[in-house]
């Protein structure tokens, strides 16, 4: 397994991942406006809270492309060349992965899921090796915007990479081109990659999604402050700040913000960073794309769109491109 160096937090000395987490933190919120990346959500709790988001009857996303997989993953397998390496950035739970390894049968010689919350998926892994006892599984713990190795056993390989779930979403649409690129570089000439792209709809649809009753998005939203409480010696009172999410029309995008309800000081990792009521920090983007304009993204990082499907209700979008 290919692992960043485990730390718990910024007194652990040795901790490259904290130090780069610190100093973005820092920067991002002395910025204006203040912003920090939606990679960062992603501790235990994070992911954990993710999956639970992914099970609220508002959050479309997950059901949508389910269902497209479910009546689809014989078609993307036909795709697939033989002796194939699949290879899935951002996997999480790697639930969607599975349908795919199901329905590729012996095609598949090799399932590498790629994440920065590598506790979480090396947890997922140890169940997917029950379930799939001859399939050898070797995940990487790596930020997938950076270069990063593939473990040997995708050597002499045909790759088929798996982006599922909108995750490209968000990326800014430069970065997404750029992830694409990158993307198109590990998995090789003639690559196959199975996307997920979530569509431009109906803003209430999207503003439901990203506010569900429970409150499981928000907990997500939050739990970012708390993360860095513990990570980075901070001390954020998370009951002061209100989770934000809307609709931008004009952008294409879903905004998740967290506003400060009052005016404050927070200390992080040793900076002190001050808050007027009402300022917020911009902690995600989930861009929306048409058909139309995420092939155009895709052709313009070299990777030809060869087939795209929908779920029954139109909202989400899955693409398989070919790397030229
Ligand atoms: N693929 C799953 C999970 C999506 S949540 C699904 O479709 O339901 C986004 C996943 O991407 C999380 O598991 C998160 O840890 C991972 N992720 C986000 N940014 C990342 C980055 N820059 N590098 C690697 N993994 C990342
Ligand atoms: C992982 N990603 C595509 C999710 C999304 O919908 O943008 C993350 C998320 N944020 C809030 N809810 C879910």
């Amino acid at each position: 397994m290919v692992a960043l160096a485990k730390s718990r937090s910024l007194f652990d000395t040795d901790s490259p991942d904290i130090a780069v987490f610190a100093a973005d933190a820092v920067a991002g919120l002395s910025a204006t406006p203040k912003h920090i990346a939606p990679k960062y959500f992603y501790d235990h709790e994070g992911s954990r809270l993710f999956e639970t988001i992914t099970r609220q009857p508002e959050y479309y996303p997950t059901r949508c492309e389910l269902e497209i997989l479910h009546a689809h993953a014989g078609d993307m397998a036909k795709l697939m060349p033989d002796n194939a390496a699949l290879v899935e950035f951002g996997s999480g739970s790697a639930v969607k992965a599975k349908i795919l390894i199901a329905a590729a049968g012996e095609k598949l010689a090799a399932y590498i899921p790629v994440d920065i919350s590598g506790e979480f998926v090396d947890q997922e892994v140890a169940d997917l090796r029950k379930e799939f006892p001859a399939l050898p599984i070797e995940p990487v713990t790596a930020d997938f915007m950076q270069p990063f190795q593939l473990p040997a056993i995708a050597a002499g390989k045909t790759k088929v990479g798996f982006f599922p779930g909108s995750t490209i979403g968000n990326l800014e649409p430069h970065e997404a081109s750029a992830f694409l690129r990158h993307a198109g570089a590990i998995l090789g000439e003639n690559a196959l990659l199975i996307i997920g792209v979530d569509l431009v709809k109906d803003a209430e649809i999207l503003n439901a999604a990203y506010n569900d009753k429970a409150g499981v998005t928000e907990a997500f939203n939050l739990n970012l402050l708390t993360r860095m409480n513990r990570e980075l010696a901070a001390d954020f009172k998370p009951e002061t700040f209100e989770h934000h999410a809307f609709y931008n029309r004009e952008r294409r995008r879903i905004e998740m913000h967290l506003a400060s309800l009052k005016r404050q000081k927070v200390k992080v990792a040793g900076s002190v960073i001050d808050f007027r009521a009402g300022d917020t920090i911009h902690t995600e983007n989930s861009y929306k794309y048409t058909p139309g304009s995420f092939s155009a993204l895709a052709r313009g990082a070299r990777w030809t769109p060869v087939e795209m499907w929908t779920d029954s209700e139109q909202l989400f979008s899955v693409h398989a491109l070919v790397h030229k």
